[in-house]
């Protein structure tokens, strides 16, 4: 079986090709537009993944060998996420199903990250832990079997990679923030400032972010002008430090709680190196299994859509075409 994955959620325009479970092509156009801004306009996000879609399917098609009729069946993003973002992929993918004669299936853009380990390796095992780590999410889910998750750890209020992208900004960094974080951290010492773990009354598994970001603004108000620049990569260093603990504080809480050993770290933030490496030390500490998808399947791709859809296609599950897009989907709990 072929699949067709599609991406428009967000600031990426992606296309995959999936033959028999396995990905054969994923191509990957970060729109540039947003860094001028400082984050990501959705108009903007809109018109270029209108302007690049077609051209971003075919370039997945060549690189896999393929033709649009070697297609059997497309798997599409339809939320969470930018409703024009969105509007563009899911039509597009509607247009070429009803021009193919083929299926097409909507994917919850979070159960993509959720299964983007299996591109990669078959030795996750459910079930599984999976830390979703994005901009628009900080979530643990127990992954029991194929579509099946528990919620055991949410965030309250902002997410993590939107902690690097607003701390990047104080800091006077460009968008996206995390890699502009973890580019300045090199030259830093991490334990030059101190941050402390935020704590969330009534839920210690759940995560709060928005202190931190005010705790930076706090310190680099302290900091004379004219040396800011100079403090930039301990503030930076200090500040990812503190988001990577507080990340893995709460891992090792939901651990202790289910005691499920395999675990999967995925999204935007998952690309981070130094997250990698405290991961691992963790894993030793816990007798765990933690497995990071390779850097390209970390932040938003088609070929974790293409993947997510695999059993259910096969399985016959399809999306009727009044599928409208959900720029607030969840998951079920
Ligand atoms: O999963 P993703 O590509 O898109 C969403 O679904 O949101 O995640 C994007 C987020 C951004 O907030 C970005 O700053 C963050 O992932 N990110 C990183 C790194 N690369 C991307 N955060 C920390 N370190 C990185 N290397
Ligand atoms: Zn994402």
């Amino acid at each position: 079986m072929v699949i067709l994955g599609i991406e428009t959620s967000c600031d990426e325009t992606s296309a995959a090709i999936c033959t028999n479970g396995d990905i054969i092509s994923n191509v990957v156009y970060t729109q540039e537009e947003h860094n001028k801004f400082g984050g990501v306009v959705p108009e903007v996000a809109s018109r270029e993944h209108d302007a690049n879609i077609h051209s971003i399917v075919s370039t997945a098609l060549y690189r896999a060998k393929l033709n649009y009729s070697d297609i059997n069946a497309i798997a599409v993003t339809y939320g969470a996420g930018l409703l024009g973002a969105l509007i563009v992929g899911l039509n597009y993918a509607k247009g070429l199903a009803i021009g193919l004669n083929i299926p097409f299936l909507g994917i919850n853009h979070l159960e993509g990250h959720l299964y983007s380990n299996f591109i990669s390796t078959s030795n996750l095992q459910y079930p599984y832990l999976c830390l979703l780590v994005t901009g628009g999410h900080t979530q643990i889910w127990e992954v029991k079997s194929v579509g099946e998750y528990v919620l055991h750890s949410n965030t309250v209020d902002d997410a993590a990679g939107e902690a690097f992208d607003k701390g990047a900004r104080l800091l006077g960094l460009g968008y996206p923030g995390g890699p502009e974080i973890e580019r300045i951290s090199k030259g830093g010492d991490s334990k030059f400032y101190k941050f402390s773990i935020p704590h969330v009354k009534n839920n210690p598994l759940n995560f709060s972010f928005s202190g931190l970001k005010t705790a930076l603004l706090y310190k680099t108000n302290e900091i004379p002008k004219g040396e800011l620049k100079k403090n930039r990569s301990h503030l930076a260093a200090s500040y990812q430090e503190i988001i990577i603990d507080t990340l893995l504080n709460r891992l090792k809480k939901v651990y202790n709680k289910t005691k499920i050993n395999n675990i999967s770290i995925t999204g935007g933030v998952a690309a981070n190196k130094r997250f990698r490496e405290k991961a691992n030390l963790l894993s030793h500490d816990l007798n765990t299994s933690i497995y990071f998808p390779p850097l390209k399947y970390c932040t938003d791709n088609a070929a974790m859509i293409a993947k997510a859809s695999y059993q259910k296609l096969l399985n016959g599950i399809n999306s009727h075409l009044d599928l409208e897009p959900n720029p607030n989907l969840v998951l079920n709990k």
